[in-house]
């Protein structure tokens, strides 16, 4: 349902203008504002196929918000929902090195609208404390030929309420960190304002602030595979974006995203 009636203080018109008063951010992207809808990310890869222009898509509340793994996203009113669909063919591996820049330019938007210190759990977690803030999903969409036609940035994070008690203990919102919490608009507004100008510096300097926001690098970890699990230590993050794994054996892992997901613990 495409609504252009105002909810949460923002709508599809206020988005666009605000957007456009950015100078660095192109004037032709096009917003889609949900009151509710399934996920953000399923409806702009559905509509990859016919957009002609970058497409952003954010909703107040999702139904069947997904995250990586097949893994549910809870989107209860109260956060920031949003899909980048951005046009043009890609390669696989440009999902991590996306997923690496989102990352960085999320942490970055929040900490300047709170001035808290946010951290990312590789691959794709923002993290507050102990509790995850915010998930960042990159997914390709697929021609008729297997290439890859679209990409589709999802981005969800929790402002404010009650997440719910199926992940209070994993999960936190921003108000329970500070008082000034920015609005939902405010948020996507910066978010989308660091991804234009982060898309202009080199991947090599991203990392390294990737890096530094890692609360993963030093740590003791629990590694999940499809077949197997093991604990190692992140001892970095390599070049490509790879989590770099000391096992205990003695043996180093360079680890993909993909089928994988790293526990801290
Ligand atoms: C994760 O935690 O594994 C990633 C979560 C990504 C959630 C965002 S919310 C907006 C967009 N729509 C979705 O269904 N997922 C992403």
């Amino acid at each position: 349902m495409l609504k252009g009636g105002k909810k949460n203080g923002m709508d599809t018109f206020d988005i666009k203008n605000r957007l456009n008063k950015i100078p660095h951010i192109p004037k032709n992207i096009e917003v889609r504002y949900f009151d509710v809808i399934e996920s953000t990310s399923t409806a702009a890869k559905s509509d990859a196929g016919r957009a002609e222009c970058d497409v952003l898509y954010v909703a107040r509340r999702q139904t069947a918000g997904r995250g990586r793994l097949g893994r549910s996203f809870i989107s209860p009113e109260g956060g920031l929902y949003m899909s980048f669909l951005f046009c043009g063919e890609r390669r696989a591996e440009d999902a991590l090195k996306m997923t690496v820049y989102a990352a960085v330019c999320v942490a970055r938007a929040i900490e300047a609208l709170t001035g808290l210190d946010v951290k990312i759990k590789w691959v794709n977690d923002l993290f507050l404390g102990e509790k995850k803030l915010a998930g960042i999903l990159c997914e390709g969409v697929f021609d008729t030929r297997g290439g890859i036609c679209a990409a589709v940035l999802g981005i969800g994070v929790n402002l404010v309420g009650d997440l719910g008690l199926e992940i209070k203990d994993i999960a936190t919102t921003l108000s329970e960190h500070t008082e000034c919490v920015p609005s939902a608009e405010e948020l996507l507004v910066k978010i989308v304002e660091e991804l234009y100008s982060l898309s202009g510096e080199r991947f090599a300097d991203v990392l390294c602030e990737y890096r530094r926001r890692s609360c993963v690098i030093g740590k003791r970890v629990k590694v999940l595979k499809a077949d197997s699990e093991y604990y190692a230590t992140a001892t970095d993050i390599d070049e490509a974006g790879r989590l770099v794994l000391q096992k205990e054996d003695g043996s180093c892992e360079h680890l993909m995203t993909g089928e994988v997901s790293v526990r801290l613990t």
